[in-house]
């Protein structure tokens, strides 16, 4: 099993990686805690496979466990949803010596995280993603959220969880689109972090060769994430290193009312873009987003979206701009991100050019 702990004073973890952990998931919980009631928020698609697995599990463990599935999708990063959770766990008498448990995707994650960090001010949580996305990405580092009407995760808390728990090949049973949508979050982690990453990828053809090496891929990003969030747990400086790509990829997301493209989709575009872009700023190197457009398509991953006329609006709203300024994320090279501040409007200039 491969092992990373996260150091934040006071509250470090660790991140547990191997293949056919969900059935390990009671004995490796009761090592290192002593909850006695353990309430796990999963999805609907996620419980059909995947439910029972780990409930048998913890109750084997001597845990007695209640499982709230929910609605899958993004949508149930709601409001509402958050108070469903409430009152089931509420109803199942949790105090704060209990666990919550998100079993699932980045929303599961997310949700349920908030959950956690509010409930009684407070109850100890385990993150087992099951999604690449979740896995490489949104289980590590706290960051935890809901939906309101006027925009995504505008409702959240930095609320770290006590262990995350990854199990590989869970990932065998994402359809190819959610699959490649995580990818672009590997990808971005090579671009901006770790060069042989990047090579690694590029020697991969399919699917099947990034299976083949998975748990070194999802530990190397695990690891990338670790070190920024150590240094910057609450995003007010390199945490922004791993926001490349995602200016433009919420342009993608915006234009498209959140619903044609999924998120890693949107990102993907967004690193093309924005390489293209920053080639013509002759800030990166010539060649680096051809390098990218060829991953892109290697990976069913979008390299050309047709954008709306005028985008400045999107862009101007964007909570990444700084009054007048905005901050792009560039690449110095594959494999080490900078962070560039340029006038949002001469920004904007340059995307219209690229897109019209
Ligand atoms: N907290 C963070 O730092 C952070 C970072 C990135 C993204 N996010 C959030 O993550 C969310 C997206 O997460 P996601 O892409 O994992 O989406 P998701 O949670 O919606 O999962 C995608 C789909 O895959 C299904 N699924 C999950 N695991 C499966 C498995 N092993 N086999 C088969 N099907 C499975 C789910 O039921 C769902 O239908 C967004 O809400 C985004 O805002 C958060
Ligand atoms: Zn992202």
């Amino acid at each position: 099993m491969k092992t990373l702990r996260v150091n934040l004073v006071g509250r470090e973890y660790d991140i547990l990686i191997e293949k056919n952990l969900l059935c390990k998931s009671g004995e490796l919980i009761k090592e290192r805690f002593s909850p006695s009631k353990i309430f796990i928020v999963t999805d609907d698609n996620v419980n059909a496979i995947y439910g029972s697995i780990v409930t048998e599990s913890l109750k084997d463990s001597g845990f007695e466990v209640k499982l709230v599935s929910l609605t899958p999708g993004e949508q149930t990063k709601s409001l509402e949803q958050l108070s469903y959770l409430y009152s089931e766990a509420l109803a199942f008498s949790m105090t704060r010596s209990d666990m919550v448990i998100a079993l699932g995707g980045g929303v599961i994650g997310d949700l349920t995280g908030l959950m956690a960090a509010t409930l009684l001010r407070g109850i100890p949580f385990v993150q087992i993603p099951t999604t690449l996305l979740a896995q490489v990405d949104s289980s590590v580092g706290g960051k935890v959220a809901i939906d309101v009407k006027e925009g995504k995760n505008l409702v959240g808390a930095f609320y770290q969880p006590k262990l995350v728990i990854i199990d590989t090949a869970a990932l065998d049973t994402l359809s190819d689109r959610i699959f490649f949508d995580g990818l672009a979050e590997v990808i971005k982690y090579g671009l901006i972090a770790d060069d042989m990453l990047f090579n690694k990828l590029e020697n991969c053809q399919n699917r099947n060769d990034i299976s083949k090496c998975i748990d070194d891929i999802v530990y190397t990003c695990c690891d990338i994430k670790r070190k920024v969030v150590e240094e910057d747990e609450h995003d007010t400086g390199l945490r922004m290193i791993l926001n490349f790509g995602h200016t433009l990829g919420h342009v993608v997301e915006k234009n498209y009312n959140y619903e044609t493209y999924t998120h890693g989709q949107a990102v993907a575009y967004g690193m093309y873009l924005i390489s293209i872009i920053g080639e013509k700023m002759n800030v990166m190197q010539k060649g680096t987003a051809d390098k990218i457009c060829l991953m892109l398509k290697k990976f069913d991953l979008p390299y050309n979206i047709k954008l709306a006329d005028k985008i400045s609006d999107t862009l101007g709203l964007d909570k990444k701009n700084d009054g007048s300024n905005i901050n792009i994320v560039l690449l110095d090279r594959i494999g080490k991100a900078i962070i560039h501040k340029m006038p949002l409007s001469e920004f904007a200039d340059m995307v219209q050019k690229e897109i019209n």
